[in-house]
């Protein structure tokens, strides 16, 4: 019989649910064996529903369970960087949901982890390289038919945000996404980066600045702008142009049914073209996640991680603390990382 990964997820809410649900029903070769979550309700109800164990709110004493192979962590951001280092003291596999951790430092400690043990274990949520929209654009830019990349226009916008949001959380959760895809979709690293405060959204009245502008630079020279607003007002909205030398390529909107009608009681002789936008990031990267834990399983019933990488999470965060680092300072910060051990080339 072929062998079926047994998996533990820490952290019962939106995603962890969301990928409970995508391994028992749509990954082949994995099978979710226990939950847990600081509140044990939320592990509980899970395992009712799928008929599995629930460790409650003992998260730790789920890593070590035998029975668990892979521990997928679906928990808040701040919790990450402790239960990855516990898996990897367990020397077992581990999908971790983004950011790897809260800051460069603390994923420095998850590389040296895994350069002692001396195998890559951890593998980092950035589901957007496996979104076939950035991936054919990356396959165009990597094919060099339209010359080299010089600037990205990006923008990443969200309905809302929960209690405890903060500004620089902007950059940690949410643009932590084009940290990582900015940079793999051109195939470079670094070189400084600026947050930048403008004027304010009226939605905006919960103690977080919003809008942000981040800049990035590249080491190759490229330049790249994402507008970042956690209350838009309108949808879940991402967005992203890649200017190059001889061409553009831009990120398709996930609906490719454009409507062309006179909107429903809309007295107006005037009809209009529309397609809708998402409002809910789960449905807008469905197939993303899909493709990436059927990948993430395959890899590791291969033995051999291929997704993003402890490293990746490492530079994301690195990035992510010289953003934040220059708000309010008017100038660019040096994205400065160690350098990159040969495990990660
Ligand atoms: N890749 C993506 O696009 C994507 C999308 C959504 C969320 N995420 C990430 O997934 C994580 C969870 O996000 P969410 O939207 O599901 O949040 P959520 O608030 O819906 O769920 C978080 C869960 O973690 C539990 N939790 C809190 N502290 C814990 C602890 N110390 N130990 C164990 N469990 C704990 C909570 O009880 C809750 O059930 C976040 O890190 C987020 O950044 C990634």
């Amino acid at each position: 019989m072929d062998k079926v990964l047994k998996i533990g997820i820490i952290g019962c809410g939106a995603i962890g649910k969301d990928h409970c649900r995508r391994i028992m029903d749509t990954v082949p070769g994995a099978t979710v064996v226990a939950v847990s979550d600081y509140v044990p309700a939320a592990a509980d109800e899970t395992a009712a529903k799928y008929g599995i164990r629930s460790f409650g709110s003992d998260c730790d004493g789920m890593i070590k369970d035998p029975e668990v192979e892979a521990v997928v962590i679906t928990s808040i951001d701040p919790t990450h960087h402790d239960y990855v280092m516990k898996t990897l003291a367990e020397k077992k596999w581990c999908f971790c949901e983004k950011p790897l951790s809260l800051n460069g430092k603390d994923c420095e400690e998850i590389i040296n982890k895994e350069l002692e043990i001396g195998k890559r274990l951890v593998q980092v949520g950035f589901m957007r390289r496996y979104d076939r929209g950035y991936a054919e654009m990356k396959r165009i830019i990597d094919s060099g038919e339209i010359g080299a990349p010089l600037v990205i226009k990006a923008c990443h916008r969200n309905v809302s945000q929960g209690p405890g949001f903060k500004t620089e959380n902007g950059v940690t959760n949410v643009a932590i996404h084009e940290l990582d895809i900015c940079r793999w979709l051109l195939g470079d690293e670094y070189e400084d980066v600026q947050c930048v405060k403008v004027r304010q959204s009226a939605n905006s009245t919960k103690g977080y600045d919003n809008p942000q502008v981040m800049l990035m630079r590249t080491k190759k020279g490229c330049f790249i702008d994402v507008e970042v607003q956690v209350a838009d007002g309108y949808g879940y909205d991402i967005q992203c142009e890649v200017v190059c030398e001889n061409g553009t390529v831009k990120l398709p909107d996930p609906y490719a049914v454009v409507r062309r009608s006179r909107p429903a009681g809309w007295d107006s002789l005037n009809p209009a073209e529309s397609m809708p936008i998402m409002t809910d990031w789960k449905e807008r990267f469905i197939e993303a996640y899909d493709i990436e834990l059927c990948a993430w399983v395959q890899s590791v019933l291969a033995g051999k991680l291929t997704g993003p990488s402890a490293w990746d999470g490492y530079v994301a965060c690195v990035a992510g603390d010289a953003m934040n680092a220059s708000r309010g300072t008017s100038q660019f910060r040096k994205v400065e990382t160690m350098e990159k051990p040969e495990l990660y080339k």
